[in-house]
Formats: C-alpha cells, structure tokens, sequence
C-alpha cells in the first residue's frame, strides 16, 4: 500500500478531523474520511494516522495492542510500526498506509487527493 507520509503536500487536501483534547496521551481514535479508515493515534504527545486495515487479510488493525511504537494485528500478530505503517513481523509484507498530519489547535489529517471529495463526508466513530 502507499505510503503517504512523502505525498507532496499540494496535492492533498487538508482536513480538520478533532479539537487535541479529544485525544489524550495514549489514546486512539477512529474516523472515516471518504470511506477510508484512519486510526489516529496520541503516543507521548506524538500524534500519527494510520490506514485501519491490515495488509494480511484487508480486516481492521486499529483494536490491536500496541507494544511501545506498534500495533499488533489482533488476528494473526503482524506488527506494524505505528509512525510509519510499515510491517514489522509476518505475516503480512506490506505496509499500511500512513497519512501526513498537521497539528495546531486541530489535530488536522493531510489526505491523498483520492479523498479530494471528501471534505464533508468526515465521520468520527470512536471505539471502546
Ligand atoms: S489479519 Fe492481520 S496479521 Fe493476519
């Protein structure tokens, strides 16, 4: 999958997603931009955004453990790092896409321009 942390920034288009505060040290949230899941994730004041799928079987990865700086796939234990979606174990050997974010007051996602449309379409659906 593409990585889209090198995605030149004209070419995306910038999204508000949710005020900081809604995502505290250590916590994860779960939106929808156009379709797409993104888990965002708060690691020691770092903030990143991650595809919610797992490249072994296209599921969702963003319920996983994470271990310091990745995620573990709840199915079959893959690790991806969470800062860059690259696979780390087996058994899936493909990254997960990783999206460039801008953080102000807003913590704000930069989307590829497959999401050009999206701008209204935006759905936060946090998970236990
Ligand atoms: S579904 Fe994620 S490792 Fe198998």
């Amino acid at each position: 999958m593409f990585n889209y942390l090198d995605q030149d920034k004209n070419q995306c288009e910038f999204f508000q997603i949710v005020p900081v505060e809604d995502l505290p040290n250590g916590e994860r949230l779960f939106v929808e931009v156009d379709d797409k899941k993104i888990i965002l994730f708060n690691l020691a004041g770092n903030l990143y955004a991650l595809g919610d799928v797992c490249t072994h079987d296209d599921g969702p990865v963003g319920d996983g453990e994470i271990d310091g700086h990745e995620i573990i796939c709840p199915r079959h234990g893959t690790r991806f790092n969470i800062s860059t979606g690259q696979a780390t174990s087996l058994p899936a050997v493909v990254d997960i896409p990783a999206y460039p974010i801008r953080v102000a007051n807003i913590f704000c996602l930069y989307a590829p321009t497959i999401f050009k449309n999206a701008s209204d379409s935006i759905a936060r659906c946090d998970k236990p």
